[in-house]
């Protein structure tokens, strides 16, 4: 070797590329590209028999999560990107292009139908928003150019539960694909693609990462779509770096862990808030699936309560925008999750300032249940 200079061995100073024995964690692969020996070598990346070239398209980390989410969810391929955003995005991509029609469930979280509304249309690809409760409605939305049905498995936030077979069903009946975003549920409790939907879409910043600390998303499904929606996320850009997908991944492994105690703890908290005078709806679901019916309460005070008082009574539940850490966290629809909704969208979907969304967390339930009375109790 020759001798290399102060300003040449700073840059190449590493000392083993080699992964020394097997690491019982993946190790982060935080790198932008990976090297060469010579032009064959370059060549056999594009002849498929050489598995890395660049993270944009493709890195061991973004890799096996993308593999773990399809394998919990019962799916041949899955890709993992940016934010759950970006996922629910390639995804879609990958079925529709300019010209298109999506036929989408009226109450879907507000990025989501920001998403299809505002950034999808500026495409080119046609919408109809309607109430996917109603099988009639969906049917009578579908158009000659319809390619897609898109809704949530549970709705966000009043946690509607949605009909699976009936929309496979519709959607086998004039030849569309389906999409749905299984973020709420996780596939603890639900795996959609075992009931015949063709994509399904995560926010993995939520209960699949688990701790509130990256943002990420995951969409699988059948091989051929999940090309499609891979070149999407290659191609716009929108990949998740390593260290990102290896946290993500981190947090997968106590999933079910995670569901069935914080689905535990919901199920107590939703059994106590419906005994109170104060509060005039909880919002649970009880027919999800037999490990639970998912962690998130949704709940509109009775309208005697001063909601700003009820949010500064809480101690130790902060107000979050976000669900799903293993901490219990509100958050307030029609501020943040759903604030860029005309009144009259929120209005149709029932979400008014007296709503309010918990992400019930791992904490004992009865500290639960006690914190979030005594907040209803200061503020009436
Ligand atoms: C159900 C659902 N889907 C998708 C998203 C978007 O995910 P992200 O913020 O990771 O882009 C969210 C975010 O809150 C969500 O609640």
């Amino acid at each position: 070797m020759t001798e290399q200079s102060f300003n040449t061995k700073i840059v190449h100073n590493n000392i083993s590329q080699q992964n020394v024995g097997k690491s019982k964690s993946t190790p982060i692969y935080q790198t932008s590209a990976f090297t060469f020996k010579d032009l064959d070598h370059v060549e056999s990346y594009y002849a498929g028999d050489v598995p890395y070239l660049y993270t944009r398209e493709n890195n061991p980390n973004t890799n096996e999560l993308g593999q773990a989410v399809a394998q919990l969810e019962g799916a041949p391929a899955g890709v993992a990107s940016s934010s759950g955003i970006s996922a629910i995005m390639a995804g879609i991509f990958s079925v529709v292009e300019a010209g298109d029609h999506i036929v989408a469930a009226e109450d879907l979280y507000g990025g989501t139908q920001q998403l299809i509304t505002k950034q999808l249309s500026s495409f080119g690809i046609e919408y109809t928003i309607v109430d996917f409760s109603s099988e009639k409605a969906i049917k009578e939305a579908i158009q000659p150019n319809t390619k897609l049905l898109y809704t949530e498995s549970i709705t966000n936030p009043f946690l509607r539960v949605e009909n699976i077979e009936q929309l496979v069903n519709i959607a086998k009946e004039h030849n569309l694909k389906t999409m749905v975003d299984n973020t709420f549920a996780t596939p603890y409790l639900l795996q959609p693609y075992t009931q015949g939907v063709d994509l399904v879409a995560h926010s993995a910043t939520k209960y699949i990462g688990g701790h509130s600390d990256v943002t990420s998303g995951v969409v699988v499904g059948h091989e051929e779509l999940i090309n499609k929606a891979n070149q999407k996320v290659v191609g716009l850009g929108t990949n998740l770096s390593p260290f990102e997908a290896w946290l993500t991944q981190r947090g997968l492994k106590t999933l079910a862990l995670r569901m069935k105690q914080q689905s535990e703890n919901a199920n107590a908290v939703a059994g106590q808030l419906q005994q109170s005078e104060d509060i005039k709806q909880v919002y649970y679901p009880q027919n999800v699936s037999e490990n639970g019916h998912g962690a998130i309460v949704t709940i509109e005070l009775a309208h005697h309560v001063n909601v700003d008082t009820f949010f500064k009574s809480l101690d130790w539940i902060k107000i979050v925008p976000t669900l799903a850490g293993v901490e219990t966290t509100v958050s307030y629809p029609i501020a943040t999750s759903h604030r860029a909704l005309t009144d009259e969208e929120r209005q149709t979907v029932g979400i008014n300032e007296y709503v309010v969304r918990i992400s019930i967390g791992i904490e004992e339930a009865q500290d639960i249940i006690s914190q979030l009375l005594k907040a209803v109790q200061t503020a009436k």
